[in-house]
């Protein structure tokens, strides 16, 4: 591989039921981060998929009165579905029903079984079949899994077991070196500490009585444990066949992206299970919150869920892509409400950014003859590029990088917005109709100039959160570069031509009027 490459997974999502807002989150987030690295010329691969097998999918299938495979087959459309129209590219989709999956993980369990690392034995204790993992009386709340508000189901059976405590220490190390990155740092910490305070458990592996899964090679009375099958969807995702020497040149993943409901399975279970297999250990793990809605945990009860669909019939794709990307710091819980939403849009969308390109653009159509102006000063010089007291378009830059590497999503919008209102109040002070009233046209050419610079700018930043705005601006101002199929943003640093003939397009954002 020539170019820097990026690996980066979401979590694979349960084909239980359609998709919803929360799995939309994650799956943005994932999208934003694998253009960031796209435009920076790396080799990217984003990987999607579906968790299709397990008590939960074939136990709704069952109630739906449909065979399972149908089933997921049925799901897995509405969630490629829901991933085209919010456009996410991903460069793989995975679907743990898939024969070579299969075939794989069956060669990486006999694997397990052959080196020692599974063994036979009877487990007896609790299964919460919302979560798909074995419970402790400590993790229950009032008897009860607080995740899914629901007892779990005792289970006495014959299975086998997967090794963790032999390894509990060399994983214990490997993140507190950041060998094995946890992120944010109170996850790490909370990780840490549970790890200290408790022994790993070995944990089963396969289960006895649940048909809808991958038979075990080395025991087909067996399926496999579903998060175990699961897990393995990040290495078949880009390739793996299940041969521990033949590792696909994608590995590891740079960033796995997940809610912080499975941080911890994902901090034990799955690097133990690579340790055992002798593969390297993904880069970093990045937990989020989760979406509340007026403080609250979603939930059909409280009737305060949102569909994705009811966000994009009223926003728009980019609309309901900024609006998630912007609702809080990625890494806490975040709250979104319709109504406040509803707001944000107005304020950022359509007043903000939509208001500004549609200003510069109808300003130069009626000042400047529709086509960029010619300047005779060194655009360098403009204060929308370098003035040290405006929240200048370099900066920008500056702390997108940053932001960006750091997954400060939130804040890289932040200060793409601050520039945003740099511009507005750049035009509320030089006023170009009064120049163009005055028949100052070098100033008036300046000003023009340098907020056609400003939104040439905007387009390439705000186009790994919202694309389809950025290549509109980016067609109005016939910038090559990111009309390309695969943009670079090493080349946001040519200027913009005078001459060029703008194309103004339709309104960015319109106003959403009654429709909310
Ligand atoms: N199938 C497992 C994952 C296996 S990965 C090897 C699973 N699936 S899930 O459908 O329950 O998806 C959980 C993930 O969906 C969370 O970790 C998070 O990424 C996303 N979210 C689900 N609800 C969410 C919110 N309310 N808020 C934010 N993200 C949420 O667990």
């Amino acid at each position: 591989m020539q170019n820097k490459k990026f690996y980066i997974t979401t979590p694979i999502y349960y084909a239980n039921a359609k998709p919803h807002i929360g799995h939309a989150y994650t799956t943005v987030a994932a999208d934003v981060l694998a253009r960031f690295h796209r435009l920076q010329g790396e080799e990217v691969f984003f990987l999607a998929g579906l968790d299709e097998h397990g008590l939960k999918i074939q136990r709704i299938a069952e109630k739906a009165g449909k065979n399972p495979q149908g089933f997921v087959n049925e799901i897995s459309q509405e969630f490629k579905r829901l991933w085209d129209k919010l456009n996410i590219k991903y460069d793989g989709f995975i679907r743990t029903t898939a024969p070579e999956h299969k075939k794989a993980v069956q060669k990486a369990l006999q694997r397990l079984y052959d080196r020692r690392s599974i063994y036979k034995g009877m487990y007896e204790g609790l299964y919460c079949v919302g979560c798909e993992q074995f419970k402790t009386e400590s993790d229950l709340v009032d008897g009860k899994c607080p995740d899914h508000n629901a007892a779990p189901e005792h289970l006495k059976e014959e299975c086998y077991f997967l090794k963790m405590s032999e390894l509990q220490n060399s994983l214990i190390k490997k993140i507190k070196k950041d060998e094995f990155q946890i992120t944010p740092d109170k996850y790490k910490k909370e990780i840490l500490s549970f790890l200290e305070k408790h022994k790993l458990r070995d944990i089963s592996i396969s289960r006895k009585n649940i048909s809808w899964g991958i038979p075990l090679p080395l025991d087909s009375t067996h399926t496999i444990y579903v998060w175990v099958d699961a897990f393995l969807n990040y290495l078949t995702g880009i390739g793996w066949k299940g041969e521990p020497n033949k590792i696909p040149e994608q590995w590891p993943p740079d960033i796995q992206l997940m809610g912080k409901d499975i941080l911890r399975v994902h901090a034990t279970i799955w690097p133990v299970i690579l340790l055992h297999l002798g593969i390297s250990l993904p880069k970093k793990l990045f937990t989020h919150g989760f979406i509340l809605s007026g403080g609250k945990k979603m939930s059909k009860t409280l009737g305060n869920t949102i569909a994705p669909e009811e966000m994009i019939e009223k926003f728009g794709v980019d609309g309901t892509r900024y609006l998630l990307m912007s609702a809080g710091t990625f890494g806490e819980d975040v709250d979104l409400t319709m109504e406040r939403a509803a707001g944000k849009y107005e304020a950022d969308l359509a007043n903000g950014l939509g208001n500004l390109v549609a200003r510069t653009l109808a300003m130069t159509e009626k000042y400047c003859e529709g086509k960029i102006p010619k300047i005779n000063k060194d655009p360098e010089k403009h204060p929308l590029r370098t003035d040290k007291n405006i929240h200048n378009w370099k900066k920008v830059w500056q702390d997108l990088d940053e932001n960006l590497a750091n997954l400060r999503l939130n804040e890289a919008i932040g200060s793409i917005w601050k520039f945003i209102a740099e511009a507005d109040n750049y035009i509320e002070r030089n006023k170009p109709w009064n120049l163009a009233k005055l028949g100052k046209t070098e100033e008036l050419n300046w000003a023009l100039y340098g907020l056609l610079d400003g939104i040439h700018q905007v387009a390439w930043q705000i186009y790994p959160f919202i694309p389809e705005t950025s290549l509109k601006i980016a067609e109005a101002l016939d910038i090559k570069g990111l009309l390309k199929k695969s943009p670079n943003y090493k080349d946001s640093w040519i200027n913009i031509k005078p001459g060029t003939k703008i194309k103004k397009g339709a309104v960015l954002f319109p106003r959403l009027g009654s429709k909310v």
